[in-house]
């Protein structure tokens, strides 16, 4: 079997790429080592930057998150007893966020390579990639249907998560890591918004977000313990512990049936560089941010943004300077990622060392936000996502 480009990982940057190569005329194939359900149902963010959306609509793959997302033109940051709205959309110029979950974005991408004639293959297994410096063309082999399959291809896009096999592949590399004290408790809830627009709420008691996902799916998440264990808490609890934390600034929630709850874990990854011979990384194979600010999947996007130009002028002239420049030029965004979620982070959370001169500070830190535009235009140009040029 041969293809251009062999994509190992069927979440946002593997799918997308390959919609975007097939919108070019460049062939690939995409294998996942997890079933269609399990990629179409597992439960991650929902926050989509404006630069995810206009590509999703640019490309045909928009229709439904236009129909079902939620477009957001500010956010708010509780904290010190009161609520703090920051326009996002009049201080970035018209810029926003839609809140539509990313299953629903991968279901919408699946569809469409599917409609397009995409070759995508789930629950394989055994995946080995080889010769990805040799002469000869890159080949990844792998099981499907019990039977050992051979691809042979020109380039081999490791786009398999945080748990990637791909990075490994990459012998000289730099992993640059951060740990923190502490993770987030998720739920999904049936019951109406408690607000209008997203709460990032800062409190003694730790922080604490209120998203939503539908007028009857509401999304929540509060800091907690890594150890966790998502039963030791009764859903009474639970709301009883969100609502402590934002009841300062006046938000009351409205509260339901809890019928998803998880711990969501805590670090900062960057792996330089994010290519190897005729092996390029893109998305959480290469990096992961913590949650704050939902930078990941917009980050997934933004590489195979930059990935998809360079293989087309490599397809389309023979021309391999975008490609041989990929690492440099995800990174810029990639480290911007990582500095926006990693003050997020330390802005609103408590930290198990904090003091109350930390405790202070973060509150100054938090006015200086919601004050100055300059500032408040800072979170809202990072928040809302930059150009994907
Ligand atoms: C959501 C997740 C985030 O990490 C965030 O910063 C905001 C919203 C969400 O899942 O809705």
């Amino acid at each position: 079997m041969r293809t251009q480009v062999g994509i190992v990982g069927a979440g946002p940057a593997g799918l997308m790429l390959s919609h975007l190569l097939h919108l070019r005329g460049v062939e690939s194939v995409v294998i996942d080592l997890r079933t269609r359900e399990d990629i179409e149902e597992t439960i991650k963010a929902g926050v989509l930057e404006q630069g995810t959306v206009d590509l999703m609509t640019r490309t045909g793959v928009g229709d439904r998150m236009a129909r079902d997302g939620f477009v957001h033109h500010g956010i708010n940051l509780a904290f010190n007893g009161e609520l703090h709205r920051i326009n996002m959309y009049e201080l970035t110029g018209g810029r926003a966020v839609t809140v539509y979950a990313q299953h629903e974005v991968l279901k919408d991408l699946i569809a469409k390579r599917l409609a397009d004639g995409g070759d995508l293959r789930f629950g394989i297994s055994d995946t080995a990639v080889d010769g990805i410096t040799g002469g000869d063309s890159p080949t990844i082999r792998f099981t499907a249907d019990g039977e050992q399959q051979t691809l042979e291809c020109d380039f081999v896009v490791g786009a398999d998560g945080s748990r990637t096999y791909t990075r490994g592949l990459i012998p000289q590399r730099t992993d640059f890591f951060r740990q923190y004290p502490f993770a987030w408790f998720g739920i999904l809830a049936e019951a109406p918004p408690s607000s209008d627009e997203l709460i990032y709420a800062h409190s003694e008691r730790g922080f604490a977000l209120i998203s939503t996902r539908s007028p009857s799916v509401q999304r929540l998440y509060f800091q907690c313990d890594p150890e966790t264990n998502v039963d030791d808490w009764s859903d009474a609890q639970i709301w009883e512990e969100i609502q402590a934390r934002v009841a300062g600034a006046g938000a009351t929630l409205k509260t339901g049936t809890i019928f998803q709850k998880s711990v969501l874990q805590f670090r900062s990854f960057v792996c330089e560089p994010m290519q190897y011979g005729r092996l390029y990384l893109a998305g959480d194979a290469a990096h992961t941010v913590p949650p704050t600010g939902a930078k990941g999947l917009n980050l997934a996007v933004a590489d195979v943004h930059v990935l998809d130009r360079a293989l087309g002028a490599f397809y389309e002239a023979k021309d391999t300077g975008l490609l041989e420049s990929y690492t440099q030029t995800a990174l810029g965004r990639v480290w911007r990622a990582q500095w926006f979620s990693f003050w997020m982070t330390s802005m609103l959370h408590r930290f198990s060392d904090a003091s109350d001169f930390d405790l202070r500070r973060q509150v100054a830190e938090l006015e200086l936000v919601t004050s100055s535009p300059t500032a408040a235009k800072t979170l809202a140009d990072n928040y809302t996502g930059l150009p994907l040029g």
